[in-house]
């Protein structure tokens, strides 16, 4: 008996169509789940940044990484991860044996996520994820900066690199690269390209500019 009712159920959902009040009512829900996974899990800690300065998350491949590290080879010392997401860039440059590394990142489960990626990989105490806008950080003692945020961003980031960075600094931008700079070395294709850019030859560059 319950068979029966179960089937003929089945039965009269298979046979009744959407119509467009059943497509608006999905279209409407799946939006409502989108948007509020954007303002629950992507969007927390930005509500002070403009608008126009929030860029989303997207984590690096792991062929972009190995990009990155292979255009700090031969660097060592401090590392920061401007916007480090999941933290694998910093976790990774730990391993490659920069010291220390510290990663700035407003959204904090993205944090939470970082530090929880350390632990597993048993380097909980050797890398630093905090929890801070990358547009208040002070980079004057930073001499190795890796970035991969939005292209429409990156022209403000280049004057506050130029302006903060000392002159022995290498500007690694994963995916996207600073169009007004030029690149000293460049390594991979496509999305996963990576371009390294040393401070002083941006400055003389400018300084020549200038006459
Ligand atoms: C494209 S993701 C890159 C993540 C990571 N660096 C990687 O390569 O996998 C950019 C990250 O920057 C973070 N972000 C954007 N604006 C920020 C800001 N003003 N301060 C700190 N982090 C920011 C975002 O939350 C996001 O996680």
């Amino acid at each position: 008996m319950e068979g029966d009712t179960a089937d003929e159920f089945l039965a009269e959902f298979k046979d009744r169509r959407l119509g467009f009040w059943g497509i608006a009512q999905i279209t409407a829900g799946t939006g409502l789940a989108v948007y509020a996974m954007w303002v629950g899990i992507l969007q927390p800690g930005f509500r002070r940044v403009p608008l126009r300065l929030q860029v989303p998350y997207l984590p690096a491949s792991k062929t972009q990484v190995r990009n990155v590290m292979t255009l700090l080879r031969g660097r060592k010392g401090a590392l920061v991860d401007l916007g480090s997401g999941d933290g694998r860039i910093v976790l990774e440059a730990h391993r490659q044996g920069f010291s220390p590394t510290i990663g700035y990142e407003l959204n904090p489960w993205l944090v939470r996520l970082a530090r929880y990626h350390a632990w597993r990989a048993g380097h909980p105490q050797d890398v630093s994820y905090r929890q801070e806008d990358l547009w208040k950080v002070d980079l004057t003692k930073c001499k190795n900066v890796t970035v991969f945020l939005a292209p429409s961003v990156l022209p403000l980031l280049q004057e506050k690199l130029q302006t903060e960075l000392p002159d022995d600094a290498l500007v690694v931008a994963g995916r996207f690269p600073f169009t007004e700079w030029t690149a000293c070395h460049v390594e991979g294709q496509g999305v996963d390209r990576a371009w390294a850019y040393s401070m002083q030859a941006q400055r003389l560059k400018a300084c020549k500019a200038q006459g």
